[in-house]
């Protein structure tokens, strides 16, 4: 009994092995040129897009997706595109003697450089804040007092971006702490391209002027309004 078990076992076994293992029956004397029976789907055949191949998935035919407008590939390094307002469409023309590298490092051989590779309009102030706003102040604060959403959670050390040290740090070596980090902080420079991170510094700046502004920085027109009680008048006047 045992015995015709085994021999039951080993003809069977053969045989799932014959028809489901081997993927091509090149070893017999007759090739044939139709696909091997798969009893269980050979891994060749995945449900998965291949590169360029085209997919009956998406509603174009098209395997291979184009990027989300407004979005950046982690990676993807395109100078001078985003937001023409941003670098007063300038970006491209580098201010500094023609140095482009001052534009994606901050340095200027080997020291840390001041002022921004384009020229700045009112509109690459209000990207930079809106950058800032996103990428810095959950850590940084609205004002950069360093006392952000994240500080509240038990982040330590965030540095106050209104400190003398950081006032009188060049623009370069914020704008590579921007790209690198520094100590505890981690860099950004992967999630911000280069002119938002030049306006974020630029911005920065503004917010650190802010912090030290007397009566002689109001326009003389508006400063009747210092005098009233809700300083929110000054927002919006
Ligand atoms: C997750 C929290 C976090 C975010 C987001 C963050 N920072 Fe920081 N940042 C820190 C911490 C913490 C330090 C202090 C690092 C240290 O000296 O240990 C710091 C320090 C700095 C400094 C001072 C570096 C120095 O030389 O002392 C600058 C400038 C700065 N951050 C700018 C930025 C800007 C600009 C952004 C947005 C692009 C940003 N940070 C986003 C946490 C953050």
């Amino acid at each position: 009994m045992v015995r015709y078990f085994l021999l039951l076992l080993i003809i069977l076994s053969v045989l799932v092995i014959g028809m489901a293992g081997l993927r091509d029956y090149s070893f017999l004397p007759h090739r044939t040129s139709r696909p091997p029976i798969e009893i269980f789907p050979d891994m060749v055949r995945q449900d998965k897009v291949k590169a360029q191949a085209p997919s009956s998935f998406f509603a174009d035919g098209r395997g291979a997706r184009a990027p989300i407008p407004g979005t950046v590939p982690i990676g993807y390094h395109s100078p001078g595109t985003p937001d023409s307002a941003v670098m007063g469409g300038t970006y491209d023309v580098v201010l500094f003697s023609g140095n482009a590298d001052y534009a994606n490092t901050g340095k200027l051989g080997t020291n840390w450089g001041n002022g921004l590779p384009f020229a700045a309009t009112p509109a690459t102030l209000q990207r930079g804040q809106e950058r800032y706003q996103i990428q810095c102040a959950v850590c940084h604060g609205a004002t950069g007092a360093g006392n952000g959403i994240a500080t509240k959670y038990g982040l330590v050390g965030v540095a106050n971006l209104n400190q003398q040290r950081l006032r009188d740090m060049s623009d370069g070596e914020i704008y590579n702490t921007i790209v690198n980090g520094k100590n505890t902080m981690l860099g950004y420079g992967a999630n911000i391209q280069a002119p938002d991170r030049w306006a974020i510094v630029a911005y920065i700046r503004a917010l650190q002027r802010s912090q030290y502004a007397t009566i002689a920085d109001v326009p003389a027109d508006q400063r009747a309004l210092l005098t009233g009680t809700n300083p929110t008048t000054l927002i919006k006047p």
